[in-house]
């Protein structure tokens, strides 16, 4: 049994020892889990050189943990019960047992194929029931799982793809949207023209639409299921083994792929689980975030299996077939926990609330938020109209490189604050630097956040490139590591995450870096170099706005912007679309070249007073024009 902390008292004592007895606290945590062999080290290494370990010695597999522990008592329970895009369409839902077998099949069937032990398999798949299976399938032999959000286009999917040298790709026809199709295995043929390191591609055929086959490298999931053995020995695999790779974005460059491994992930994603949510037995839980996101890995699939839950898996849009959808889920499911993001809360308001009529929360004990700041007026929507006024709210910050949830309420028992992630979890030692990175210790106050030591569930690397693991994270602030956000801190000592303060921009809660998109803007033909920034948007959280300038003057504005707004699509995905297009003849640089973002930021939020000297510029005259023409332009 993982064990649970049940009140404020715990909380805090278990947060004292967590902190003054480490190996102690996590070595209790790393018990209720099923081991091999059990470590011989809790912990070893540190920030210095990045080469903290966690578990040394043990021996497990995390698919095991998640499913055949849970046989004997809840073999028949339900662990996933999906609900298709289109409600007129049959849902499925999988017991453990069921999900063991489909499981073990498809351990068998990635064997046959020729993947082994550290071989890396990319997963490109709608939110079917089959994307958790390959992905426990992946953990069962010791295969190292990279999946890929099914919105990222063939662009982003080739470059992970080569990035990590990946043996087999699996992946669908497509799937609809709401009810646009998504061509996902032409976008992944398109793909997988560069990528000579895929030997095979396994077909799931869900949504009936006509592909391409390519002989002798195209596999079809159902064919291979047909006759796979039902039985498969789980890999014997080492604490620090890695378990997958996730890309997300930074300030600069390509996205990075994060490497987590397997115990130390495990024992975080399952304890964070429990506690945060405080997650009863039979309790049914609701994730909206797909599984191409850390969020899905941690909190829709690992967490909660671990803890043998019934965890839901929902293919569609919150709109479709329209906003009613998700309440009717809840009120079908009977769901107990929710969690998703602000934006998805800001749509529903910004819908007025008919969309609530009908709807049943009777069942909701517990709501959650993720994935960038709530503000004030959709927490307290979130609260009295999803919540009843009778569900707390846990605002869950973490990060793709934390592996599970580091700030956060424990359900019920912290007393929470509309916008404030409120305090940190045991064994997390949060604290708050000024630009200089010395630690701020009053309590009140406000800078950038860092983490002063590790906890199992950090990221070990970045795949292939631990000199930029290094360099984005350990360096700035030498001896801590550096979460990019920013962050107050009130009389309470409760967090308050007031958003990244590097170049990532959150449009939606989905992180992307303003390198990529200018990249992918700067492949346009007219365009010479390009600046991307973020503006508050009531929606979105932020929007993506660009400055470009051209190789000559353009006539048609409006169709620049659209192939610019294309492009980036094409490249990049259509969650990294530019909001607006504003053409330039310069950009602010410092004397050394560098983009000022910072100046474009503030003229982009409107607030032009607050500019500061530009004496310093290379070239102060163009920031009239562009000040000039984000007022006039393209609005
Ligand atoms: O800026 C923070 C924001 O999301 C970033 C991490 O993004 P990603 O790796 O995609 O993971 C998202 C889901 C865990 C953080 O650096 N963020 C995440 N949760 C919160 C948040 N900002 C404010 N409040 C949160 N609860």
């Amino acid at each position: 049994m993982i064990p649970r902390i049940t009140n404020i008292q715990e909380y805090k004592s278990s947060y004292e020892q967590s902190l003054h007895d480490p190996d102690d606290f996590w070595a209790s945590i790393a018990e209720g889990f099923h081991w091999k062999k059990k470590w011989h080290r809790i912990h070893s290494g540190g920030f210095e050189k990045g080469d903290y370990k966690w578990f040394e010695g043990a021996k497990l597999n995390i698919s095991e943990n998640c499913l055949d522990v849970h046989l004997k008592s809840s073999g028949d329970k339900m662990a996933i019960l999906w609900e298709p895009n289109n409600p007129d369409d049959a849902p499925r839902s999988y017991t453990y047992r069921e999900l063991h077998t489909e499981v073990c099949k498809f351990a068998n069937v990635l064997k046959q194929t020729g993947i082994s032990k550290g071989d890396v398999v990319c997963i490109y798949l709608p939110m079917i029931p089959e994307l958790v299976i390959a992905m426990l399938a992946c953990a069962r032999i010791g295969a190292i799982h990279s999946i890929v959000f099914g919105g990222f286009s063939s662009a982003s999917l080739s470059g992970r793809i080569q990035d990590a040298a990946c043996r087999l790709l699996v992946t669908a026809d497509g799937f609809y949207r709401g009810d646009k199709p998504v061509l996902l295995k032409e976008m992944a043929d398109v793909a997988l023209r560069e990528t000579p390191s895929i030997k095979n591609v396994i077909i799931c055929n869900h949504a009936s639409l006509d592909i391409e086959v390519i002989a002798g490298r195209d596999l079809f999931w159902d064919q291979l299921m047909m006759h796979a053995e039902t039985s498969h020995t789980a890999e014997v695999m080492d604490a620090e083994d890695p378990l997958f790779i996730l890309y997300t974005s930074g300030s600069t460059g390509k996205p990075k792929g994060v490497l987590h491994t397997t115990a130390g992930y495990m024992v975080y994603a399952g304890f964070t689980f429990l506690n945060v949510f405080q997650f009863k037995k039979n309790d049914v839980f609701w994730c909206t975030a797909d599984i191409g996101w850390i969020t899905g890995h941690s909190y829709v699939v690992y967490g909660p299996l671990l803890n043998g839950a019934t965890t839901i898996l929902y293919e569609g849009i919150p709109s479709y077939p329209d906003w009613s959808r998700w309440w009717k889920i809840i009120s079908k499911y009977k769901v107990n926990i929710f969690y998703t993001a602000p934006t998805a809360i800001r749509s529903f308001i910004a819908k007025g609330n008919d969309h609530l009529n009908g709807a049943d929360f009777s069942s909701l004990k517990v709501l959650g938020s993720v994935g960038e700041p709530i503000n004030e007026e959709a927490w307290e929507w979130y609260h009295h109209f999803i919540g009843e006024a009778r569900c707390p709210i846990v605002d869950t910050w973490w990060q793709t490189e934390t592996g599970g949830i580091l700030i956060s309420p424990l359900a019920g028992i912290t007393a929470t604050k509309p916008s404030f992630a409120t305090l940190p979890l045991p064994g997390i030692d949060p604290v708050i630097v000024d630009t200089n990175g010395t630690i701020l210790n009053d309590i009140v106050t406000e800078g950038n956040l860092c983490i002063r030591r590790s906890w199992p569930g950090q990221a070990r690397t970045i795949y292939k490139d631990h000199e930029r693991f290094m360099a984005t994270y350990f360096t700035t602030y030498p001896g801590m590591y550096f979460t990019g956000d920013g962050c107050k801190r009130d009389s309470d000592g409760y967090f308050r995450i007031t958003g990244r303060v590097d170049d990532v921009i959150k449009v939606s809660g989905h992180r992307i870096g303003t390198a990529e998109v200018e990249n992918a803007i700067n492949e346009h033909p007219m365009v010479v170099e390009s600046a991307v920034v973020p503006v508050p948007h009531d929606i979105k959280g932020e929007a993506i706005i660009a400055f470009v300038i051209c190789v000559k003057s353009v006539s048609d504005h409006q169709l620049l912007a659209e192939e610019i707004i294309s492009t980036v699509s094409r490249l990049v995905g259509p969650i990294a679309k530019p909001e607006r297009i504003i053409v330039v003849t310069g950009l602010p640089k410092t004397r050394s070249g560098k983009i000022m973002r910072r100046i474009l930021r503030k003229i982009a939020e409107g607030h032009t007073e607050q500019i500061g000297d530009i004496s310093t510029l290379l070239n102060p005259e163009v920031v009239d024009e562009i000040k000039w023409k984000t007022l006039a332009e393209g609005k």
